[in-house]
Parts: structure tokens; C-alpha cells; sequence
């Protein structure tokens, strides 16, 4: 098995079946801290460095909240404004992360540039987490959502899933590379101008995803173990920023979770995920249904954070 150790998280198109499995292991091994609320001492002497030249609420707080829960310590960014990529000089990736090597042992980065964590990683010499790169991907979210099947249903071969909503995003290509390594199905509910890139399409196909497109989540929902959404009413992920304007726009039922239909048509097993944050695709009232497991998400998201920073930083072999 590879090691963990000093290992960069860019992608999970090279993450393999036991991989992932290892992860589950340590977050299960660690969980002690975050279910008893008690920090430990694991990683005492040692910085994460969190560079997010992109908005985030769950990615960089739950990566934070992991460190401090394994005793580690925490430095950086949360807007490139204040920082001497955001002004005058809008000073580079290569840069800036020349510096941040020295002022910490591992960086979690977001930004809109897809690949620009690659580059990070090219010129640092500490381990660079990608925590979502424009349209690219987004590593930890997925092992989150992985994480969680996994826990609730034993097993992540066997199942159907649906990807609704847009599949430019970078959620939709990390779990379709995670998909990809399991015995696993999915429909895809995506409008036309939102749909895989042919290249895409043409290398998760290579890789052995098996899926077939749908045009309403009506046609397939009674079939889902899992439905994975995004909204399809979004912002330009390749943007550092974008404000709400009074136009966003409503989403067609072909792409909406709400709790009659989910009521209707739904197995009663089905769990609904959802990386958020969400507009009109997902109504509040599935929150209160059997079927939700997008808030525990936020407590699997800091064990699968401390897993990996454990695992990358050498704590855990
Ligand atoms: N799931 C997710 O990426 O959320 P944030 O944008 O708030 O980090």
C-alpha cells in the first residue's frame, strides 16, 4: 500500500478501493475526539497552513476544527483580499506558497483556479491538500460523502446512485472518480449547458463509471440508494467572489428534492446528501425526513480532516 505520508490529496482519480478504506479506519480510530468533544495531543507540533482564495464555510472549518481537535495548531487565509495575492501585486501561486512552506507542515488550499493546488503542490515541499479547485475537484467532500455511505450502509458496492444538478462541478468529477472504483450505478439528472464535458465523459467512461442520463429525477428516484445534489442555480466557480444578485433564477422540479416526493416515490432507505450550500434544489422540508444525512456530514467531515492530516502527517501509518 502507498503511504499516506507526505502525500498530496489533488485528486481522486488515483485513489484507490483500500485507500479509502484506510481513511474510514483512522477517522473511525479518532473519532473518540471529535464524539467526546476533547481535543488530543496527536498533532502537537505540528501547523496546518489554510491558503482559501475562495469562499468556504464547511471545507475550511472543518479542516481547521480536525487539527485542533488532534492538538495541532493553525495558520492562514480565509480571503486572498487580505493577502498579497489579492492586491497590487497579486502575487502568484509559486510565490506565495515558497513562504507558507516555512510557516507550517501541510497546506489546505481552495481556489478558483482549477489546478492551482497541483501547482502548489509542484513548488512546495510540504504535503498540499486540495479543498476545491475552481470547477476541478473536491477531494475531502467526496471522502466525507464516502465516509458517510459507508457508515450507514456497510458496503459501498452494490448500490444505485442518482447525481442531480450540475455536473460541471467539482463534487460531481471527484465522486465520479470515486464511483468509478466500486461496484456502483448511477443516473445522471443534469440540464444540457450543466452536463459532463465530453473529455470528462470520455475518461470517466475509460476508467470504468457506470451511469446513464436521465432527464427527471421522477424517471429514476425509486430506483436510488443514494442521491448526491448540487443546486443548478450557481455561481462562476472560476470567480474568487460572486454576490447575490435579485436573478438568480428558480430550479425546474426535473432537478428538486422535496419531501413528497421522496415520500412518494423514494425507498425508505434512500439517503439524500448534498455538499451545501443549497438553494431551491433541496427544500428544508427533506430535512426532517429519514432521509437527510447532509448535517452529519458535518460531523464525518471533521473526522475524515483529522484522518487525513494524521495519515499525511506521519502520525498514523
Ligand atoms: N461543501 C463545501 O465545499 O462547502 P463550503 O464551500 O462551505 O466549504
Amino acid at each position: 500500500m502507498r503511504s499516506f505520508m507526505g502525500r498530496d490529496i489533488l485528486s481522486l482519480k488515483d485513489f484507490e478501493r483500500h485507500e479509502y478504506f484506510r481513511v474510514f479506519d483512522v477517522a473511525a480510530m479518532l473519532e473518540p475526539y471529535a464524539r467526546d468533544r476533547r481535543n488530543g495531543d496527536l498533532l502537537q507540533h505540528k501547523t496546518l497552513v489554510t491558503a482559501f482564495y475562495q469562499p468556504s464555510t464547511r471545507t475550511r472549518l472543518a479542516t481547521e476544527a480536525a487539527m485542533h481537535r488532534l492538538g495541532g495548531h493553525v495558520t492562514g487565509f480565509s480571503d486572498a483580499k487580505m493577502t498579497r495575492a489579492g492586491d497590487f501585486y497579486q502575487e502568484g501561486i509559486q510565490d506565495t506558497v515558497k513562504m507558507l512552506e516555512y510557516y507550517g507542515d501541510v497546506i489546505a488550499m481552495r481556489h478558483f483556479q482549477q489546478g492551482a493546488p497541483a501547482e502548489a503542490a509542484h513548488h512546495a515541499s510540504i504535503p498540499v491538500i486540495n479543498c476545491g479547485d475552481g470547477w476541478g475537484e473536491h477531494p475531502t467532500q467526496v471522502l466525507t460523502d464516502m465516509l458517510t455511505i459507508y457508515r450507514e450502509r456497510g458496503t459501498l458496492d452494490g448500490l444505485t446512485w442518482i447525481l442531480i444538478g450540475d455536473m460541471r462541478m467539482r463534487t460531481m468529477h471527484s465522486i465520479s472518480y470515486a464511483l468509478s472504483k466500486f461496484d456502483a450505478k448511477a443516473y445522471v439528472v443534469a440540464p444540457d449547458d450543466m452536463y459532463f464535458l465530453p473529455e470528462f465523459e470520455e475518461e470517466i467512461k475509460g476508467m470504468g463509471f457506470r451511469y446513464e442520463r436521465k432527464e427527471h429525477i421522477e424517471q429514476v428516484i425509486g430506483e436510488a440508494d443514494v442521491i448526491y445534489m448540487e443546486p443548478v442555480v450557481q455561481p462562476d466557480y472560476t470567480k474568487s467572489r460572486v454576490e447575490v444578485t435579485d436573478d438568480k433564477g428558480m430550479t425546474p422540479a426535473n432537478y428538486q428534492v422535496t419531501k413528497t416526493l421522496m415520500f412518494e416515490k423514494a425507498r425508505g432507505n434512500a439517503i439524500v446528501l448534498h455538499s451545501l450550500p443549497r438553494q431551491d434544489e433541496l427544500l428544508p422540508d427533506v430535512d426532517t425526513t429519514r432521509h437527510q444525512r447532509y448535517w452529519v456530514e458535518a460531523y464525518n467531515g471533521v473526522l475524515t480532516r483529522m484522518a487525513l492530516l494524521a495519515l499525511i502527517l506521519g502520525a498514523v501509518e
